[in-house]
């Protein structure tokens, strides 16, 4: 008999070790030790315990949902930071009663919407998030690149290009440079959850900023680049590319989670010898409460 209910109380070795058995087999291969799973899985994307699902045979955790919480433009927003249910508790209908429960709480808390990211190949997940009533509103690409692979251009040598960390940025002024939303775990509270893992290349001229990539220099992720719009074409972003792969440890570039629609990021990247590695959709359900 398969008991439902939320993780709280449940500890973080064995919140890890069912997601580690859960995601044994996952389209992308996924290896991380607990330290990393805390950190990128829950703390960066706001997880909590309580708005969190789990499905225990007798005492023992064999599925998951963890879900983040954030309140976005004055609304409540749920995100499903991962879903999954151990091998050998599958097609039994295990996740269908997860999110029947999960939508107990989400009246309960007043949530106004439930989001996800899921890899588009994953056809048993997309059927089940559409099952439970979630539409996809968006595309995401992922992109990786070996460091070799750089193609360079033009490379803009009028302007600085700076590294530093994370303790003077002016956000506000970052967000302004955007054409489309970053993804939740790429957003600047997922940035801030985790900060001292990143640092900032900021490019400038006269000390006006111009553009910025945040970089993880240890694993080389960026989770968000951005140039003002008038200074685009000027080779400013890839001389930002170039430091990134200047201080970056690791041999491979990735950026997760690209806006299908934003061609001008796309193409940017697709030219400097980025490939496209995964296309995701994101998901959503909104609720209204009278
Ligand atoms: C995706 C996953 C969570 C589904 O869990 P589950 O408990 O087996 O799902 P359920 O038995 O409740 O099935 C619910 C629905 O999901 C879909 N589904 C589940 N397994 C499926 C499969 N192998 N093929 C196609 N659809 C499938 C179906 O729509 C199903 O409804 P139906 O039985 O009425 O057809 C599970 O396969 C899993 O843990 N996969 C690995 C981790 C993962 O990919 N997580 C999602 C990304 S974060």
């Amino acid at each position: 008999m398969i008991e439902v209910k939320t993780l709280e109380g449940i500890s973080k070795s064995v919140l890890f070790q069912t997601f580690t058995r859960a995601f044994s087999d996952y389209i992308a291969k996924i290896q991380m030790s607990q330290e990393r799973f805390e950190r990128e899985l829950l703390i960066r994307r706001s997880f909590i315990s309580e708005l969190s699902i789990g499905a225990f045979d007798k005492q023992q955790l064999v599925g998951l949902i963890f879900n983040g919480l954030r309140q976005i433009n004055g609304k409540k927003v749920l995100y499903d930071c991962a879903t999954g249910i151990i091998p050998a508790y599958r097609k039994q209908g295990i996740s269908t009663k997860m999110f029947q429960y999960l939508e107990e709480i989400i009246n309960d808390k007043k949530i106004d919407s439930y989001l996800l990211e899921v890899i588009q190949k994953n056809e048993p997940a997309v059927a089940l998030y559409k099952k439970s009533g979630l539409d996809i509103c968006c595309e995401y690409m992922c992109y990786h690149m070996k460091k070799e692979n750089f193609k360079k251009f033009h490379k803009n040598d009028e302007i600085t290009i700076e590294l530093k960390n994370l303790n003077n940025v002016n956000f506000d002024l970052l967000t302004s440079f955007w054409d489309y939303q970053p993804s939740w775990q790429n957003s600047m509270e997922s940035i801030k959850n985790v900060h001292s893992q990143f640092n900032i290349i900021e490019a400038h001229q006269d000390s006006k900023l111009l553009g910025y990539a945040f970089i993880n220099p240890l694993n080389g992720e960026i989770p968000q680049i951005a140039l003002k719009k008038e200074e685009r074409g000027k080779g400013i972003g890839e001389s930002i590319l170039q430091k990134v792969i200047e201080t970056t440890t690791a041999d491979k570039i990735s950026i997760i989670n690209t806006d299908k629609r934003d061609h001008n990021l796309n193409s940017f990247l697709e030219k400097h010898g980025f490939e496209l590695n995964l296309s995701q959709y994101e998901m959503i359900k909104n609720y209204s409460f009278e």
